[in-house]
């Protein structure tokens, strides 16, 4: 007897284990869209060049002590020069869509209250032409973190209500400049860590928070995180009112937005969310530090989405801190209980040469049916995903053909994925739907880039790039994703 329940569980975990391995992309609706992602700062480099102003990260990195390595993206890795090479080896790995975001004040370097510089538009113009001559489709965020500097020192960026008309003029015109071509539009990326980084831990420009956190420029963290995400909330919903307005019915895109979506695993509860207001819970909590939506504004934020984007990284446990007790000695001020987060077998507490360590890929599937149901099916993008090494830059055939943890990451995180889409029923009365809506999927990164605070210490490359030469080349996991999305075979 005991013989036989061993023999059915090793016969269940190789059957397990054969469907985690042989996902082919048939799995995967036909128009299903699979790319990469970059953004612009991260890659472009030609920081001055070309009548480009001045961003808030091209200024933050040069203060000393911001970035670990000492590093900038004034190079980058180049693409501002090399666009034409990147595109190339896009194709030549058969990706269908090219995620990339625009630079503000390469655009408009101040802002609204300058020029449009048409050297930054001719270069958008040869990039999304490029692209669609080799079959890529853009899928493009009009912003990704970085802003004009002339708008942070005017009057310090999100925290002005200014900052709306700012973006929205900024969005329209990427609409008339671009829309003929770009069908896929996000407005942020990720705005909830720009803000959390930026007005609440200080570690991102505009370097604002409050003591304890210490080190920063300025700020008051009670209040201005809520104020910057407002400001974005409103512009996200002008923007797309206006394009619905005036662009949609003649592009016939979408537009959406990324957000950075850690799966929590609760502990104890999830609190749900509510649309067209804040959380009645965040209300409860923050009393008059959070800032009010005019009966007007409310009625503008329902519904204001085409799609939702989707950065998934990591999984942490959650648990309330505010009607049970809280441990604090494991509060991080990141996640509630971070230290115990899942680390799929990698000691708690150890040093680990993997940057994003809490690799859950069941939480794909989790999340995307959780986003599923609460939205009622709406259409989903996996904008981000994906896997980093920490260390040097020099090309080992370690990095480039045994790189094997990537490429179980990427496999894995799409595994789960094709099982979210290809799930059963789901009803909400009256509605029903069979499996998530999810209509693209998105590598982070395309190539190894500029990481934000770890510089280019951290590399989230399906190309390695080396920083000295600037020479990419296609690690083990591009080739896999190149073959899979190719579907000419089944990949173990
Ligand atoms: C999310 C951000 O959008 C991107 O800029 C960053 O490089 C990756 N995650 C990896 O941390």
């Amino acid at each position: 007897m005991a013989r036989l329940s061993c023999f059915l569980l090793l016969l269940l975990l190789a059957l397990f284990v054969s469907s985690v391995a042989g996902l082919r992309r048939s799995e995967f609706p036909p128009s299903f869209l699979f790319g990469a992602s970059t953004s612009s700062y991260q890659i472009e480099g030609a920081y001055l060049e070309d009548k480009k102003g001045l961003s808030n990260w091209d200024v933050f990195t040069h203060i000393q002590g911001k970035i670990v390595d000492g590093s900038n993206g004034d190079v980058a890795v180049d693409h501002y020069h090399r666009y034409l090479e990147d595109t190339e080896m896009m194709h030549s790995l058969g990706l269908d869509s090219y995620r990339f975001s625009l630079s503000w004040s390469r655009i408009l370097p101040k802002g609204r209250f300058g020029g449009v510089n048409l050297a930054g538009i001719k270069f958008y113009n040869n990039l999304i032409n490029s692209l669609l001559q080799k079959g890529i489709l853009p899928f493009v965020t009009i912003n990704h973190f970085d802003v004009p500097r002339e708008l942070e020192e005017r009057y310090g960026s999100w925290l002005s209500p200014e900052m709306q008309e700012d973006f929205t003029y900024f969005a329209d015109l990427c609409f008339k400049m671009f829309g003929d071509r770009v069908k896929h539009w996000t407005t942020f990326n990720e705005p909830n860590l720009m803000v959390k980084l930026g007005y609440f831990s200080g570690k991102y420009p505009p370097n604002h928070c409050s003591k304890p956190f210490g080190k920063c420029a300025s700020g008051n963290s009670s209040t201005e995180p809520y104020i910057a995400a407002h400001n974005i909330i409103l512009a996200h919903a002008k923007t797309v009112n206006i394009y619905r307005k005036n662009y949609q019915a003649k592009q016939g895109g979408s537009v959406g937005i990324a957000i950075d979506m850690r799966w929590y695993e609760p502990l104890r509860f999830l609190d749900p969310l509510f649309f067209g207001d804040y959380p009645r819970d965040m209300h409860q909590i923050l009393g008059t530090n959070l800032p009010k939506f005019t009966e007007g504004e409310k009625q503008l934020l329902k519904n204001q989405i085409d799609f939702v984007g989707i950065n998934h990284y990591k999984t942490l446990y959650v648990k309330d801190c505010i009607f049970s007790p809280c441990d604090l000695d494991t509060y991080t001020g990141d996640a509630l209980v971070s230290a115990s987060a899942e680390r799929n077998g990698i000691p708690i507490g150890k040093p680990t040469p993997v940057a994003n360590n809490c690799v859950v890929p069941s939480s794909m599937e989790k999340l995307v049916m959780y986003l599923n149901q609460r939205y009622q099916n709406i259409p989903l993008y996996i904008t981000e995903n994906g896997y980093a090494q920490i260390g040097h830059s020099s090309t080992t055939v370690e990095e480039l053909f045994n790189d094997t943890e990537r490429l179980s990451y990427i496999r894995d995180y799409l595994t789960y994925l094709s099982f979210a889409i290809s799930q059963t029923i789901t009803c909400l009365l009256p509605l029903c739907w069979k499996g998530a809506n999810v209509k693209g999927y998105f590598v982070w990164s395309l190539m190894d880039n500029f990481e934000w605070l770890s510089g280019y210490t951290i590399k989230y490359g399906l190309c390695h790039v080396d920083f000295r030469s600037l020479k990419r080349t296609p690690r083990l996991p591009a080739r896999w994703y190149s073959k899979f999305i190719k579907g000419s075979e089944q990949i173990e």
